[in-house]
């Protein structure tokens, strides 16, 4: 969908801002809100452009640069990393064969930290996409990420 008849479908108020960019990012297949959209989206909206990329830095959801299909969180906070008794980010970056922040050559994984995602009692705790997942392991990783390999 293009961006123009996304916006129209919300009211011109800035009340509408992280509405806007959530729709707007999910319905992209790189996952992320270019320099040309965020000032088309603070034009529509009536906002400052810095307004919009304040927000976008401040949400670990929003990127304002190009992701894989699939979007892997890993939790950074506290009760997580002390919950491990491995490192769920090497892991990760071992088995995808990149470090954090990068995406996969075919494009398929993007790989980030987060703050807590509010499982904490089940720790520790990664996201990919809009699925949670907990009392990781190092085998559940490689079991999950086989999941995703074969529906790619
Ligand atoms: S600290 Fe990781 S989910 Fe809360």
């Amino acid at each position: 969908m293009l961006l123009k008849d996304l916006l129209e479908k919300y009211p011109k108020k800035e009340d509408q801002l992280i509405e806007v960019l959530l729709a707007y990012q999910n319905e992209k297949n790189d996952h992320y809100i270019s320099k040309e959209e965020i000032t088309e989206i603070a034009t529509y909206l009536g906002v400052p452009e810095s307004k919009v990329c304040s927000v976008l830095s401040f949400y670990t959801f929003f990127s304002d640069k190009p992701r894989g299909k699939h979007i892997i969180q890993v939790c950074k906070d506290v009760p997580c990393y002390v919950a491990s008794d491995f490192d769920v980010v090497k892991t990760l970056e071992k088995e995808l064969g990149i470090r954090v922040n990068e995406t996969t050559k075919n494009g398929q994984f993007t790989l980030e930290l987060t703050s807590c995602l509010g499982c904490c009692e089940s720790a520790p705790v990664m996201r990919i996409d809009d699925k949670i997942y907990t009392h990781l392991s190092a085998d559940k990783i490689k079991a999950i990420l086989s999941e995703y390999k074969v529906t790619m």
